[in-house]
C-alpha cells in the first residue's frame, strides 16, 4: 500500500522504499514461521451436525530470539471456500480462572506454501517474546463438508457419509505433541481409517498422541459414519427488515430450504411414513425450529400455495420459538419455499447513539436452527428521509444501498443490503445501521393524507357548486 501510494514519485524513492519493504516482509515472514513451534495441538472436530466445528487448542512457543505478534493456521485448499468461519481467543488463567481475549483472524497470502495450502493469520494482543508461551483457542467451522454415501438411499434407509481430513494437523510450524479427536453422532461407524495410535470408544475416534512432527506434515483420513441429523440449507434467503418510525419493525423472510443429504430414490410412501415415522423416513425431516425475538407479533408463514396453519409459536420473556412444519417431510435433495413475516417493538431494536444518530442492532444471520445459509441476503428498509446509513458488523459482509418507494413515498425509502456467503448460526451476532433522521419526515406522510383530504374535499364541494349551476 504505501509503496503504491508513493508510485508517482522519484523512482529512487520508489527502488529504496521498495527494497525496504521487501527486506521487512522477508524478515517477518522468516521470523514467524520458524522460529514459533507448538508445543502442543489438540483438535476436537465435531461431527454431530451436517456443519462441522473444529475446536483447536494450540499451546505455542516462541523459540527464536525476537519478538513473534501473528500465527499462522494453515488450510488446504479444498477446506478454502467450506470454511464459513475461524474464531481465535488467547486464554489466561488457569482451570476456573481461566478468561478468553478474542484475537483477530484475517485471510493472509503466504507465496509458495506446499500443496496450495491457504492461511489466515491470528494476531496475538501482545508480541510473544524469546522462550515465551501462549495458549490459543480456536475454532472453525466447515460447511458442506460431509459427502453422502451412497449418493442415493430410498426411504427406510440411513444415511450414511464421508468425512476426509488429516490425522496431523495442516501446520507450517513443528509440532511437538498432537492428538486428534472426532466426534461421530453414533456408534454407527462403517469404516475409518487405521494409522498408528488409532482408537475407537463409543463414539468417538482418536488420532494420537504423535510427537515430533515436522511442518506441513499430511496424513489423510476417511470416516465413513451414519448421520440423520437434518442436512437442512437453505440456498437463497432474503431477510427485509423494515423501519418504521410509528413503532414497529416488520420482518419478512423468503426462504428456499433443500436437504442436502443422500438424494432420496424410488417412490415416496406417506402411509408408511406416517405409520412408523422412526423407521420410515430416517434420514428426512418435517419440522424445523425458527428462533425469533422476544415479543413478536403478528406471525405468519406461507408458502405458494397460501397460510400454513400447523405452526406452532412458543413465546417467553427472552425468546420465541415457531417450529415450522412445510407440507411435506423432506427427504434427501427436496425443496420447500416458504415466507416468514413478523413484527416486533421498535424500542427493542432502535436506538439513539451518543452522538445523536439513530441506530438499528438487529441480529446477523438466519433464524432457523442448525441451519447452512448458502446466500443470506439482509435488506434493512430505513424511514423515508433518512440519510448517511453507516453500517457495523462483527465480520466482513459485502453491502450497497437501493431505493425502494411504497406508498405515499415521494423520494423513496434508503435501503441498506448486507450480502453474505456460507451463513453458520455462529454468525447470529448483533450488527448496527445507523443513520441521521430530521423528525419532520415522520410529519410528511400524515401531512400528505392531509392535502390529499383536504383537495378532495374542495374538488367535490366545487364538483357539487358546478352540478347545482348546470341543472338551474
Ligand atoms: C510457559 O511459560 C510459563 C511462564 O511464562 C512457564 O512457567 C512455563 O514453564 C512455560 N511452559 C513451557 C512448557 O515452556
Ligand atoms: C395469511 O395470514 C395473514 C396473517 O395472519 C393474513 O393477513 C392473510 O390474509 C392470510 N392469507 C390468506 C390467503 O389466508
Ligand atoms: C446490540 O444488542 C446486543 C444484545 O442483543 C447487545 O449486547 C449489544 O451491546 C448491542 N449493541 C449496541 C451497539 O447497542
Amino acid at each position: 500500500m504505501a509503496a503504491e501510494l508513493r508510485l508517482g514519485g522519484a523512482a529512487l524513492i520508489l527502488a529504496l522504499l521498495f527494497s525496504i519493504s521487501s527486506h521487512c516482509w522477508l524478515l517477518t515472514a522468516s521470523s514467524s514461521s520458524q522460529d514459533l513451534q507448538i508445543l502442543n495441538a489438540e483438535r476436537r472436530i465435531d461431527l454431530n451436525s451436517h456443519i462441522v466445528k473444529v475446536f483447536l487448542t494450540l499451546k505455542i512457543e516462541n523459540t527464536g530470539t525476537s519478538p513473534v505478534s501473528e500465527v499462522l493456521l494453515a488450510f488446504p485448499p479444498t477446506d478454502i471456500d467450506r470454511l464459513a468461519l475461524v474464531k481465535a481467543a488467547v486464554t489466561a488463567g488457569k482451570r476456573k480462572k481461566k478468561t478468553y481475549l478474542p484475537l483477530d483472524v484475517k485471510p493472509t497470502e503466504i507465496p509458495d506454501a506446499p500443496n496450495g495450502a491457504k492461511f489466515f493469520s491470528i494476531s496475538l494482543l501482545n508480541p510473544l517474546g524469546k522462550d515465551e508461551n501462549a495458549t490459543l483457542e480456536v475454532l472453525y467451522v466447515l460447511t458442506h463438508s460431509l459427502e453422502p454415501f451412497p449418493m442415493e438411499i430410498s426411504q427406510p434407509e440411513s444415511q450414511l457419509v464421508y468425512y476426509r481430513d488429516s490425522a496431523l494437523l495442516l501446520s507450517p510450524y513443528y509440532v511437538k505433541q498432537q492428538t486428534t479427536f472426532i466426534k461421530t453422532p453414533s456408534t454407527k461407524v462403517e469404516s475409518f481409517t487405521r494409522l498408528e495410535s488409532t482408537n475407537r470408544v463409543g463414539t468417538e475416534l482418536k488420532y494420537g498422541p504423535y510427537t515430533n512432527r515436522a511442518p506441513y506434515s499430511f496424513s489423510p483420513i476417511i470416516v465413513h459414519f451414519e448421520n440423520n441429523n437434518p442436512f437442512a440449507v437453505v440456498e437463497e434467503l432474503v431477510r427485509e427488515v423494515e423501519i418504521s418510525h410509528w413503532g414497529n419493525l416488520q420482518i419478512t423472510e423468503h426462504y428456499k430450504l433443500v436437504h442436502a443429504g443422500a438424494r432420496h430414490k424410488g417412490v415416496f410412501s406417506r402411509v408408511e411414513y406416517q405409520s412408523r415415522p422412526a423407521f420410515s423416513g430416517v434420514s428426512s425431516f418435517r419440522k424445523i425450529l425458527a428462533r425469533l425475538p422476544p415479543r413478536v407479533h403478528s406471525v405468519y408463514y406461507r408458502d405458494d400455495i397460501g397460510n400454513i396453519s400447523s405452526s406452532h409459536l412458543r413465546t417467553d420473556y427472552q425468546k420465541s420459538e415457531l417450529e415450522i412444519e412445510p407440507r411435506y417431510p423432506l427427504f434427501g435433495g427436496w425443496k420447500a419455499t416458504f415466507v416468514i413475516g413478523y413484527g416486533l417493538p421498535l424500542q427493542d431494536f432502535l436506538f439513539e447513539s451518543s452522538d445523536g444518530r439513530r441506530y438499528l442492532n438487529f441480529s446477523f444471520g438466519c433464524p432457523l436452527a442448525d441451519t447452512v445459509v448458502d446466500k443470506l441476503t439482509i435488506k434493512v428498509v430505513l424511514p423515508e428521509g433518512s440519510k448517511e446509513p453507516y453500517v457495523v458488523t462483527p465480520f466482513p459482509v459485502e453491502q450497497h444501498l437501493e431505493t425502494k418507494y411504497s406508498y405515499l413515498d415521494v423520494v423513496g425509502r434508503t435501503v441498506v443490503v448486507l450480502e453474505k456467503k456460507n451463513v453458520v448460526p455462529e454468525h447470529g451476532s448483533p450488527f448496527q445501521v445507523y443513520y441521521n433522521f430530521k423528525p419532520i419526515f415522520m410529519l410528511a406522510e400524515p401531512l400528505m393524507l392531509a392535502v390529499a383530504f383536504f383537495l378532495f374535499f374542495v374538488a367535490s364541494i366545487a364538483y357539487m357548486h358546478i352540478d347545482l349551476t348546470l341543472s338551474k
